[in-house]
Order: structure tokens, then C-alpha cells, then sequence
């Protein structure tokens, strides 16, 4: 991963935090998406006084890029914390780490979770998603 695009996508998903909408949580998320043609979809939770239609950050930037025609990624940046104070990793739930892997290559994809532009982890979504049912499960 280029240095470059990696602190762009950190800051990315930092701002986001700005517009998270968690007035039931108080647990701010924001994510920025990377398609492979180098463009940057941000997302951020926003959740619902009937709780159930929340969405996470993953998913509203997974849904946005998808909305703009995107259909290759190949990495995403996760940051989080209460009240949009980010001291620990933010591991995406399973329904984003599915949703992930209906346009994302398990072994190819990169998922950076990030507590500063310093801090930060990175994974494959097959590492967080082993033997995951994908659209080629389908097939057989
Ligand atoms: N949340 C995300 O946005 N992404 C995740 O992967 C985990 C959880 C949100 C959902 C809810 O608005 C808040 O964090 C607390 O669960």
C-alpha cells in the first residue's frame, strides 16, 4: 500500500468522525473507502431512535461508492471511539465485514483500522472473514 494514499485514507476516515450521526451510542465511526481506480468514499454511522436501522460507517461507504457506479475496492480505513475519541482499534461488526466480501477480494483486500496516523493495524478481509460465503458459494 502507497504511503501516500494510506495517510490520505487515514484522514479521510478521521474527518468523518465529524459527521457521525450517534446520538444513541455516543460511539463516533468513521471510514474511508478505497476503490481501484484511487477514489475515496468516506462514510460514518448514522444511527435511528428505532436503533435497528442504524448503519455503520463501513456499510454507508461501502452503499455510497456502490450508488456511484464503484464496484472494485481495494482497501478501507476504520477509526472509532466514544464521543469521537479514538483510543483503540475499531474492528468493523460481521454484517460490514460481509458486506465487504460481496465486492472485496478476501485475500487482496485491506482493511487498516487505525487509533492515530502512527498507530495503525492491517488486515485482509479474509483474516477477519475466514471461509466467508461469498456469491461464488452460489455457484456450487
Ligand atoms: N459501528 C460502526 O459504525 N461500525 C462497526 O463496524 C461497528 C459499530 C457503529 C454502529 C453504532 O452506531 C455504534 O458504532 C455503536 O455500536
Amino acid at each position: 500500500m502507497n504511503e501516500q494514499i494510506k495517510k490520505d485514507m487515514i484522514a479521510e476516515a478521521f474527518k468523518m468522525l465529524e459527521y457521525s450521526y450517534a446520538p444513541y451510542s455516543h460511539f463516533k465511526v468513521g471510514a474511508a473507502l478505497l476503490s481501484a481506480n484511487g477514489m475515496l468514499y468516506g462514510g460514518c454511522n448514522v444511527e435511528n431512535a428505532a436503533y435497528g436501522p442504524s448503519n455503520c460507517a463501513e456499510r454507508t461507504a461501502v452503499f455510497r461508492a456502490v450508488a456511484c457506479g464503484e464496484r472494485d475496492f481495494s482497501a478501507i480505513c476504520v477509526v472509532g471511539g466514544k464521543e469521537g475519541e479514538v483510543t483503540d482499534f475499531c474492528p468493523p461488526c460481521g454484517v460490514c465485514r460481509q458486506v465487504l466480501r460481496e465486492f472485496c477480494d478476501p485475500d487482496t483486500f485491506t482493511v487498516i483500522l487505525a487509533k492515530s496516523p502512527e498507530e495503525t493495524k492491517e488486515l485482509t478481509l479474509g483474516e477477519l472473514l475466514p471461509f466467508g460465503f461469498g456469491r461464488e458459494t452460489l455457484e456450487n
